[in-house]
């Protein structure tokens, strides 16, 4: 069109220069409207290379990958091995920008993804520690599903990448940790579940080995120490036992790469051991990609590389960095530390040539998996996903659900909730957090469609008066006490919107307590003193709070724990105080109480307690002292029983023998996993769920066993969950299946899985059953 306009104007040269100029002042608006985003590579329209090897969709992608590395110049690929990754103009490929996020939403917290234009917004889920306190698997997998809708769309529209270095599954070891909010949590099953869960709805799991965007388990491994006393994570050497990085640290990330397939894994800052992580081809090579197969990429954290050699002074040349890290089996940097130093690396002998195309093999196929040298890329299967998938009615709802799911109901007493919405007078809302935006989404986040704040959430049931009784949640003085005092005076009920927000806890900011800050907890009680109604505490935090002297006190009536509950929040806390929906949340963490603390550095990284130092152990599974909220704490306004009414007594464990004739072994003694035959080797257990109250309700099975023998063993671990809806009255059957091998088992001191043989105990809430193993040994039919 514009072409036919500049022939029609020959008459005047100086109107032909301005047409001229105007043609390419308008060329890249035409292009983004005929066709959002041009190919990033074997753009059909490019005779030169649209018919190259790497080009034809018809090969396999190994054949195409190994095609393209032939082509490439040693310069070349280096510039190709950092998340900026460079143009390669001759091969009509252009740059690529690897690092975008999509935490619990897509954020623009990478280079790789901006709002603006038409992509305003996206659909902020509630911070991962609230949607993990759902229990709720199909959730995570629905939320990743919508969360990458909203990814190609923007990718479609040339507003973000495709590689999003997420979900973080480090385990919440320590309360205290900054980022313990993205997480889902202290337990590695959970954990486990979740990654794959929700790398699943990312990554789509209906095109076989093509990918709808590529996620990162991160930060592998043993990484939850942002900055403590004096420590901070780029100097920390984390002391891990072989035991602990089995049983814990590790297992979310085994799950992640062998349950939810995830095309990436990224490595940590800290050192395990001695050892900088994106350096030890034990953690890489050995277990990442050798073990547990991982068909992806290895990245690292934004800079570790640089870290491990400038911070870590962990070689002496960059270039022994950069050859250590890629022969370690990372395959691409994130910052610029190797297209700096590799091809001197390469230069000097420390590195060949063919580690280097080892690493961008694994970078490159995931590229294509992705669709990424298919041409056209609205001819993709998601290439029609645009503005109008952003943010849509459903989207946003899913994000309503997700709060509501996620907010845990912590105390209840004399059923103080729900709340009456016909109420005489109104409701005073006050607290930091009464009327927060941001602050509802937590880290990672990025620019939310639209916010409910709990102000608002609360205005659409009852008349309130507000006040914020705090200038912030720093809370360093009672200048607006008195004012608050005086709302809840002239109030039916109060509800004091309470906690942290990203001041007191974030990346790079672990906290020095579990206290309220300030003087929070001096206005929650003069509140709650002066208050002629109930007094609802509602908490927002990601790492647990010690309310030890809300729980205690009768004038508040209720508890509410919102975590960062995204941007419904505020209508989803509504939801739950005036009973439109019943609470089913429960804590994926323990609340501690502050004394925990006493003989605690966050940098002791050892899981289980020893009583020789009085040091108390970590997590539900190896801390046994006292708690504010234990692990799987969640109240409903209905009730539920439990009973277990199927379920074997005795199971016999097929082990593979070094004798000739069978035998069985005693009570007590452990068998090694990698001799039992674990194929199919699972228990059922049938529970009956009744619930006994009036109201419909969600009710979340949590299945423990404490394993016989062995104090190293964890007193009870997690080995299942199920969450069920259940109307009033209603009972319903649920049947658990328990793998014996990766869930009846314990690691030992030296990191082997072993079963321990004889009685596991189970725990359903307050049902218990029993269930004895047996080891039958299977001589050894040698031919
Ligand atoms: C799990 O979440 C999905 C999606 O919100 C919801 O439809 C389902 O009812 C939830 N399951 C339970 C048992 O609450
Ligand atoms: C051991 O028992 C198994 C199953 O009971 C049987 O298949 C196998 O032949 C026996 N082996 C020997 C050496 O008796």
């Amino acid at each position: 069109m514009m072409m036919m306009t500049r022939r029609r104007n020959p008459t005047s040269s100086s109107s032909f220069i301005l047409l001229l100029l105007l043609f390419i002042v308008l060329l890249p608006i035409s292009i983004s409207v005929a066709r959002a985003r041009p190919p990033f590579a074997c753009d059909p329209t490019n005779s030169a290379t649209k018919d190259l090897p790497f080009c034809r969709t018809n090969l396999h992608f190994t054949d195409r990958v190994n095609d393209l590395l032939g082509r490439l110049t040693l310069q070349e690929k280096v510039s190709l091995l950092v998340n900026n990754a460079a143009a390669v103009p001759r091969l009509g490929i252009k740059g690529y920008e690897w690092w975008s996020e999509a935490l619990h939403g897509v954020s623009n917290v990478g280079p790789g993804t901006r709002f603006g234009g038409d992509f305003p917004g996206a659909t902020s889920f509630p911070q991962v520690i609230t949607t993990a306190a759902s229990f709720n698997e199909s959730l995570w997998e629905q939320i990743g599903k919508v969360v990458s809708d909203e990814a190609r769309a923007m990718y479609n529209g040339g507003n973000a990448g495709l590689t999003y270095w997420s979900p973080n599954v480090n385990i919440l070891r320590d309360p205290r940790w900054g980022r313990g909010q993205e997480t889902p949590g202290e337990d590695p099953v959970i954990a486990g579940k979740y990654a794959a869960s929700y790398v699943r709805g990312l990554q789509g799991s209906d095109g076989g080995d093509r990918l709808k965007v590529a996620a990162s388990c991160k930060h592998y491994t043993a990484y939850d120490l942002d900055n403590w006393g004096g420590v901070d994570r780029f100097h920390f050497n984390a002391k891990v036992s072989k035991q602990d990085l089995k049983d814990t640290f590790n297992i979310p990330f085994k799950s992640c790469v062998k349950e939810g397939k995830v095309a990436s894994v990224m490595c940590s800052y800290n050192q395990v051991n001695g050892i900088p992580t994106c350096a030890d081809p034990k953690l890489l090579k050995d277990t990442v990609r050798g073990a547990w197969r991982l068909n992806g990429y290895v990245v690292s954290d934004c800079d570790s590389v640089g870290v491990l050699y400038e911070s870590q002074h962990y070689t002496s040349t960059p270039e022994q960095a950069a050859a250590l890290a890629i022969k370690a089996g990372l395959d691409l940097d994130c910052g610029p530390f190797l297209a700096v130093h590799t091809e001197s690396a390469v230069q000097k002998g420390l590195l060949n040539e063919a580690d280097v195309n080892g690493a961008l093999a694994n970078t490159i196929a995931v590229q294509m998996r992705l669709g990424m040298f298919d041409g056209e890329p609205s001819d993709h299967p998601y290439g029609k996903l645009g503005p109008k998938d952003v943010c849509t009615p459903a989207n946003q709802d899913l994000a309503l659900q997700a709060a509501r799911q996620g907010i845990v109901l912590l105390k209840n007493d004399a059923n103080v909730l729900p709340l009456s919405s016909r109420k005489q007078r109104p409701l005073a809302v006050i607290g930091p957090n009464s009327d927060v935006t941001v602050t509802m989404i937590g880290n990672y986040a990025g620019i939310a469609c639209g916010y409910t704040t709990p102000l608002q959430g609360i205005g659409k049931y009852t008349r309130t008066i507000h006040e914020p009784g705090c200038a912030d949640v720093a809370c360093a003085n009672d200048a607006q006490f008195d004012r608050a005092i005086e709302a809840a005076r002239r109030a039916d009920a109060t509800v004091l919107v309470m906690g942290l927000d990203q001041s007191i806890e974030a990346e790079f900011l672990d906290r020095a307590g579990l206290l309220l800050p300030g003087r929070q907890q001096e206005l929650v009680s003069k509140v709650a003193a002066a208050s002629r109604g109930p007094t609802i505490l509602v908490l927002m935090s990601g790492g647990p709070v010690d309310v030890s002297f809300a729980q205690n006190d009768p004038r508040i009536g209720a508890i509410i724990w919102a975590g960062y509950p995204g941007q419904a929040g505020g209508a989803a806390i509504a939801d739950v105080l005036f009973g439109a929906h019943n609470p089913g949340g429960k804590l994926p963490m323990t609340w501690y109480p502050q004394d925990y603390l006493n003989n605690l550095p966050m940098t002791t990284m050892d899981m289980r307690a020893d009583s020789s130092t009085n040091y108390p152990g970590r997590t539900y599974r190896f801390y046994n002292g006292p708690v504010v909220y234990p692990f799987g704490h969640g109240l409903s306004y209905t009730s539920f029983e439990h009973v277990v009414s199927d379920a074997p007594k005795v199971l016999s464990v097929p082990v593979e023998g070094h004798h000739r004739s069978n035998s069985t072994l005693e009570p007590g003694k452990l068998v090694r996993v990698s001799r039992a035959r674990c194929n199919k080797l699972s228990i059922s257990v049938g529970v009956d769920v009744k619930n006994t109250g009036s109201i419909d309700g969600s009710h979340t099975l949590l299945v423990f066993s404490s394993p016989p023998g062995g104090d190293w063993a964890p007193q009870k671990q997690l080995v299942a969950f199920q969450k069920v809806n259940v109307r009033a009255g209603g009972q319903q059957r649920v049947d658990v299946k328990i793998h014996v091998c990766k869930h009846l088992s314990v690691v030992d001191r030296a990191g082997v899985r072993r079963i321990p043989i004889g009685e596991h105990a189970l725990h359903i809430g307050d049902a218990k059953h029993a269930v004895s193993l047996e080891a039958q040994t299977l001589g050894m039919i040698k031919s």
